[in-house]
Parts: structure tokens; C-alpha cells; sequence
């Protein structure tokens, strides 16, 4: 069957790839293949699993020259269908979006519009809901596109916040529940839409 061949961006410890490599081993995520993972740091957690999982990882370093270069190269070479941002933590000019030219999608630990846009990544958003006291937050995938969280919502997850929660326990159930759960689901619609366009 074709499948449409997707990279994952990273630069943390890899749980939401993990969700993706396992989604891809049970069957669920079955339109798409994880062929290449771009790791924009050295030494972070994703890199290891991308190696155990057996996928090629090129790790590109986001504060180096030429980093959107090197990126559309590797997508190029790869023959990247769409891109997965799973804990990536740039953002990516509007000019590489439009050299890509495929879908892009990104997972945000918030229900956007809440909690989003420039400087609201890993722990600083659930510590923003938290400041706010909101009582419901969530996780929302969504299409990239020129503005910082901006693009098309594709899917969202609600997700009780507690009482003592701290920025860390509410990550936490926030990934448990909601992200590892609409990462994997979002990457399937993406794909299977790729793989009818292709057909
Ligand atoms: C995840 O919570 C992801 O939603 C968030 O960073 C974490 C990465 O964890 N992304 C953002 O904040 C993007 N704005 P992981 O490396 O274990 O997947």
C-alpha cells in the first residue's frame, strides 16, 4: 500500500515520537511511516529513540547557519511527504513553509487560542494555566503555517487541571491523556489524506 513518508521534528525527550513510533508498531498509525527524524539539538532523548526504533535521525542544530537550509535539504533527500513538529521548539520561517510546500503539523500542550503563540512552549504554558487558574486545559494539533500556532486546529483533547498541581504534574497528564493520544490520530488523518491525493 502507499503510505506517505513523514518526518518528525524534535528537540526534547521524545515522548510524543515515542507515541508516534508506537502507534506506527500497532497498526494504528498505518498510512504514514516515521522514514526520517530531525533533531535539532545534540544529546536530547528523542535521538536515542529514534535509534531504537531503528529511524534515520539527522540532527540539524537550530542555532547553527544555514538551519531552514539544511532542514529542506534533508527533507528533500528523504523525499519527506509531511512533517510532524513533536516537541519542536523553533519556529519555522514562512519561507520554509513555502518551500516545503507539503502539510506541516504541530502539537501544542494548550486548547489553543489559550496558552499559545511566541514563548509559550514546554513547561511555561502549563505554568501560565496554571497562574491564570484555569480549571480545563488540553493539547491541540494543528496545520503550521505563518503564525506562531496559528494554522488550521485539526484535533484538541480537554484535560482537568487539580487541585496542587504543579507545571510539571499537569505536563504530565497532559501528555498522558491528551497528547500522545491526538498526536498519533492527527498524524493518520494527515497522512491518509496524503496517501488519497497520491492514489
Ligand atoms: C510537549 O509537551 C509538546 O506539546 C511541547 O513540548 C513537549 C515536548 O515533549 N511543545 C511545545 O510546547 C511547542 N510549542 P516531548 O519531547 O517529550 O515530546
Amino acid at each position: 500500500m502507499l503510505t506517505a513518508r513523514i518526518a518528525v521534528v524534535v528537540s526534547g525527550g521524545g515522548t510524543n515520537l515515542q507515541a508516534l513510533i508506537d502507534a506506527q508498531k500497532r497498526g494504528e498509525l498505518k498510512s504514514g511511516r516515521i522514514a526520517l527524524v530531525i533533531a535539532d539539538k545534540a544529546g536530547i532523548g528523542a535521538i536515542a529513540r529514534a535509534e531504537a526504533a531503528g529511524i534515520s535521525c539527522d540532527v540539524i542544530i537550530r542555532k547553527e547557519p544555514d538551519f531552514e537550509e539544511k532542514v529542506l535539504s534533508a527533507l528533500a533527500a528523504h523525499t519527506i511527504d509531511m512533517v510532524v513538529l513533536a516537541g519542536f521548539l523553533g519556529i519555522f520561517s514562512a519561507d520554509l513553509l513555502r518551500r516545503f510546500g507539503k502539510p506541516m503539523i504541530n502539537i501544542h500542550p494548550a486548547l489553543i487560542p489559550s496558552f499559545c503563540g511566541k514563548g509559550f512552549y514546554g513547561l511555561r504554558v502549563h505554568q501560565a494555566a496554571l497562574d491564570y487558574g484555569v480549571k480545563v486545559t488540553g493539547a491541540t494539533v494543528h496545520y503550521v503555517n505563518e503564525v506562531a500556532d496559528g494554522g488550521e486546529i485539526i484535533l484538541q483533547k480537554a484535560v482537568d487541571v487539580l487541585p496542587g498541581d504543579t507545571a510539571e504534574i499537569l505536563q504530565r497528564r497532559v501528555m498522558e491523556q491528551a497528547e500522545w493520544v491526538l498526536l498519533p490520530q492527527a498524524a493518520e488523518l494527515v497522512a491518509a489524506q496524503i496517501v488519497r491525493e497520491k492514489e
